[in-house]
């Protein structure tokens, strides 16, 4: 694991419909940047107020790796959406608002087992749309070389981090039962969470709602027997599964949406 040194400034990176020239998909992108500084600071704060308990010296390191991973793609997200927000003339500080009540009631409330079992599953979920990036839609789609190097930055440092908080959680609980338990309310939380974001977005930019819809529906790469819908509850399934684990998982899978 390493850290990239990774800096860009947005201002005239950002074009309407950056990926593929497809309104829907570049919106499903802009919404999943919305959530993630205040996303990948509740991280920080899981996996920080773990270290005491962290007894093997290399899961440390990497726990340090993790920080200063999420800390760097938190500056860069807000940096993005601001960009976007601007150029779009929509409020940031509202969209991101329902993020931040979530995250910050989780951060207030709740126990630290909470937190981090959250982490784990929100790091999974993140893991998921990273590979499907790197392996699937940087080689499909076409779009901006900066947003495409950006989002490449973000995405392999998420699959280069992505058994950190598991490992963590399972040195410190190893509660599996739990653990999948707080993996199906987070899955839910979270998917709605960026339905909602999506579809303000598409609101308030006045783009037609009944055409999003319709797209979320019937864009065979989503809803394919091979497609984007299947490949997610896939690994819904097998992150339940007892062998379960992130490195094993994602160094052997591959995609194939046709
Ligand atoms: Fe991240
Ligand atoms: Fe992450």
């Amino acid at each position: 694991m390493h850290i990239t040194d990774f800096k860009m400034d947005f201002t005239d990176k950002i074009t309407l419909n950056w990926i593929n020239n497809d309104p829907y998909m570049t919106v499903i992108f802009n919404a999943l940047s919305i959530g993630l500084p205040v996303g990948e600071r509740m991280f920080m704060i899981a996996i920080k107020e773990h270290l005491p308990k962290i007894t093997n010296a290399n899961l440390r390191q990497q726990c340090s790796i993790f920080i200063n991973q999420e800390m760097n793609h938190a500056t860069m997200h807000k940096a993005y959406n601001k960009a976007f927000c601007q150029y779009n003339q929509l409020s940031l500080e509202s969209l991101e608002k329902p993020f931040r009540d979530a995250f910050e009631q989780l951060a207030k409330t709740n126990t630290a087992q909470f937190r981090l079992a959250t982490t784990v599953a929100i790091e999974h979920l993140t893991a998921i749309t990273s590979h499907m990036y790197l392996e699937y839609l940087r080689e499909q789609y076409k779009m901006p070389p900066e947003l495409k190097q950006f989002w490449s930055w973000h995405c392999q440092e998420e699959l280069d981090h992505r058994a950190v908080a598991f490992d963590v959680y399972m040195q410190i609980y190893s509660d599996r039962a739990y653990l999948n338990q707080i993996f199906e309310q987070t899955t839910k939380d979270i998917l709605n969470l960026y339905k909602l974001t999506a579809f303000a977005i598409i609101v308030r930019s006045r783009a037609n709602i009944k055409l999003f819809r319709n797209w979320l529906e019937h864009e065979t790469l989503l809803t394919h027997k091979n497609g984007i819908y299947q490949y997610f509850q896939e690994s819904f399934a097998n992150f339940k599964s007892e062998s379960f684990h992130p490195t094993s998982y994602f160094g052997s899978l591959k995609l194939n949406f046709s």
